[in-house]
């Protein structure tokens, strides 16, 4: 049985509800870090006009299949074989990068590369949407996230919750400019980034 996610039912709706205003003018998304594939269907069945590109390690890819193609939605493609940490990303002609609750599963090398990758594969103008639990001035903003961030560290070397200030100035290194910072349901957070 394929995997399935609560919280993906649950935030959904909140993450659609952001993006798709966002997403008027795009062609082409690249998710990374796509798990279930939960929300990469919702997504391309919500917004046709659009390609959906998938991805994840391999390890996903049996699950991530199976969903596409009970889905069989002609704008979602994928999955493509994303690792951040490996130099080679997947050539894509994107517009927009997405990627939800994956920062908290990586250490700081993996988010250092994460950022790298999205600022060299995005065109100017492109534009970056990161969803998850973030800290803010070194502190946890619930009990909830404290719990979370204990699970991450014990379950991926160097995981963990992470700062939002050292998140916001990684990407700036990178061209990514901030344009939003939206409070989400649960302590989350949707930031939201333009390239130079
Ligand atoms: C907690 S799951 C979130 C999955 C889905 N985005 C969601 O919101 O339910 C974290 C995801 O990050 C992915 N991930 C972790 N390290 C990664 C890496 N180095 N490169 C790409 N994806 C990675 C995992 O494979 C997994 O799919």
């Amino acid at each position: 049985m394929k995997a399935f996610s609560e919280a993906c039912e649950r935030n959904k709706e909140p993450i659609l509800a952001v993006l798709q205003p966002l997403l008027q003018k795009s062609q082409a998304v690249l998710e990374i870090g796509s798990g279930t594939g939960q929300h990469a269907v919702h997504f391309a069945r919500e917004l046709p006009q659009l390609t959906w590109h998938a991805s994840d390690q391999a390890k996903h890819h049996p699950d991530l299949r199976e969903r596409f193609a009970e889905a069989a939605l002609p704008n979602l493609r994928g999955p493509v074989l994303l690792d951040v940490s490996q130099p080679d990303w997947a050539v894509l002609s994107v517009d927009f990068i997405f990627s939800a609750n994956t920062l908290h599963i990586m250490d700081e090398k993996m988010v250092a590369d994460f950022f790298a990758g999205v600022a060299k594969l995005l065109p100017a103008q492109g534009q970056l949407a990161v969803y998850g639990p973030f800290n803010q001035a070194g502190q946890f903003t619930s009990e909830g996230n404290a719990r979370l961030d204990a699970w991450a560290k014990s379950t991926f070397p160097g995981g963990g919750i992470k700062d939002l200030e050292a998140v916001l100035a990684l990407a700036l290194n990178h061209g990514l400019n901030l344009q939003q910072n939206h409070a989400m349901p649960a302590n989350n957070r949707l930031l939201h980034w333009l390239r130079d």
